[in-house]
């Protein structure tokens, strides 16, 4: 097999001799390349943040910003990766090493002081700025201190600038001493990519594609199969082996908790594993893409989906986990099961004899365990159709954004002719695992969607679960909030569907 090697700012370079679990943050400040900082190792900072060349939603390819702490650099084997250094550099062919157009905003609109967040800043606004979406041709006289909602019709608000610039893509960056302003002044500043500007062109060619991987160091090795079926065997041979996607997870494991494995296998690229289906019957999405993948390929079509993506943690972390990994650790804060609960979706689990399918009410078994065997992967998770209109995601957390749930509560009601005919809602911490609302949806089924019904359906949702205290909320805090969010979905709903 070929040794391992990865493309950092156009060069090619060994992985080796890097231990299998380096992330690439070490790995490229151990070659000198040290704009990448580590603020915090632990995906909540973003000043680790590198673009990596991805297959692209609206282009064969992508500049994705991911955070450099969490993936190991052995995952990249044959990737592309560009740094704010190559930023820097690689601008048109021939020409002198100039400042990029988002590191010139920047430094004339004072986006910077320490500059410890700086490139870290620049690779996620320069993610955005090869964003194909994004509008190219600023309306220099649209105003982004206004709403959407104004009427204009501009899609400029607070956090979207009049050159498309969503600030979402910033979520993951965090700054402690410019200062926002500034740096929303640059994201809002950009122009469009110039049509020489060899990253914007290579958007147009294919990405790299995964390469198969067996990098072995001493006892341990980081390994990728080209097929699912490669994988389920070597997954039979090694039940102890560690199952990787985009590593949000596990990157921490190993960063905070010095967690090491002696065969990790990587599943993010596995084509079986990155398939979006929309049928008459059923939305089949792939384990292994990721949820920004997602977000943008289902533009809206499941509408509770679409509600929860926002609230997932940052862009950053967006660009790199995947729903396989938010349901393989079998976490009772995760923010997708109690979305999937209410949305009554099934997991397809593979091992090497075949495939089955389980409900996600029956996948969870208690504390971080739940049915899939250590040989079998999740690799697709399936949501019937039609879906319930009426739905909402109610994420109670300390932060806004980029936070761990204290509560989250997922509804998906049918309401027809003012009658609640069918009801479903999901829960996450407020158990060992997450949960539906059972008995909530017994209070809801068959009665009118009615204030005094809310109320009443309410109480019995307070009783829910069995919410603990902790350092996030007490549990009378969690029970309170599980009735408010229903009070919240009625008085958010009742325009709609008048009772
Ligand atoms: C800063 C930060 C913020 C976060 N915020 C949130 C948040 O708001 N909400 C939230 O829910 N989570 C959050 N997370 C947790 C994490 O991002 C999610 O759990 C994510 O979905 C994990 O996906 P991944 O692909 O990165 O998993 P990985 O780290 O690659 O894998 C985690 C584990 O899942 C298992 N696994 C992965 N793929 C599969 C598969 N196909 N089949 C079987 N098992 C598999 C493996 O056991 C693996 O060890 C956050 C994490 C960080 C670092
Ligand atoms: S060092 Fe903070 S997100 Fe990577
Ligand atoms: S410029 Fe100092 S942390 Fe951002």
């Amino acid at each position: 097999m070929v040794a391992a090697r990865i493309t950092v700012n156009g060069k090619e370079a060994p992985i080796a001799p890097s231990a299998p679990h380096t992330t690439v943050l070490d790995f490229l400040r151990e070659r000198g390349l040290t704009g990448t900082k580590e603020g915090c190792a632990e995906g909540e900072c973003g000043a680790c943040s590198v673009l990596v060349a991805r297959p692209g939603v609206n282009k064969p390819t992508d500049w994705v910003p991911v955070n450099a702490c969490l993936v190991p650099v052995a995952a990249l084997d044959g990737q592309e990766v560009v740094t704010s250094e190559g930023l820097a550099t690689v601008q048109a062919p021939g020409t002198p090493p100039a400042l990029h157009p988002v590191q010139e905003e920047m430094a004339v609109r004072g986006g910077s002081q320490c500059g410890y967040c700086t490139p870290g800043f620049i690779c996620s606004m320069a993610g955005e700025y090869y964003r194909p979406d994004r509008c190219a041709h600023p309306d220099p006289g649209a105003d982004p201190g206004a709403d959407a909602a104004d009427g204009s019709g501009d899609g400029v608000d607070a956090e979207h600038g009049p050159n498309g610039f969503d600030l979402h893509a910033l979520s993951g960056n965090l700054c402690r001493c410019t200062g926002y302003r500034p740096i929303r002044d640059a994201a809002f500043a950009v122009g469009a990519p110039a049509d020489e500007d060899p990253l914007a062109r290579r958007r147009d060619e294919a990405p790299p594609a995964p390469v198969a991987t067996e990098y072995r160091q001493d006892d341990r090795a980081f390994v990728r199969r080209d097929t699912l079926a490669e994988t389920l065997r070597l997954l039979r041979e090694r039940p102890d082996a560690v199952v990787v996607a985009g590593s949000t997870d596990w990157g921490v494991e190993v960063n905070i908790r010095s967690r090491r494995a002696d065969c990790v296998v990587a599943v993010d690229r596995l084509p079986e594993l990155r398939e979006l289906r929309v049928g008459d019957d059923r939305v089949e999405i792939g384990a292994a893409l990721t949820l920004t993948e997602i977000e943008r390929r289902l533009d809206g079509t499941v509408p509770l989906l679409a509600q929860l993506f926002p609230q997932f943690a940052s862009r950053l972390i967006r660009n790199g986990a995947t729903l396989g990994g938010n349901l393989g650790t079998g976490s009772p804060i995760g923010d997708s099961p109690p979305v999937l609960l209410a949305l009554e979706a099934s997991l397809v689990l593979a091992d090497a004899d075949g495939e089955r399918e389980v409900p996600l009410a029956e996948y969870f078994t208690g504390y971080r365990q739940s049915v899939r065997r250590p040989a079998e992967l999740i690799r697709a998770v399936r949501v019937p159709l039609p879906l319930s209109p009426v739905t909402a995601f109610h994420k109670i957390a300390k932060r806004r954004f980029d936070d761990i749930s204290s509560v989250a509560v997922a509804f998906a009601l049918d309401v027809d002719g003012g009658i609640v005919r069918k009801a479903r809602i999901g829960l996450g911490g407020v158990a060992a695992t997450p949960v539906r609302a059972l008995a909530t949806e017994a209070a809801l089924e068959g009665r009118p969607w009615t204030a005094g019904t809310a109320e009443a359906a309410a109480r019995v949702l307070r009783g829910e679960g069995t919410p603990m205290d902790d350092h996030r909320a007490s549990s009378l805090y969690r029970s309170a909030m599980l009735g408010q969010s229903l009070l919240k979905l009625y008085a958010q709903t009742t325009e709609a569907v008048p009772s």
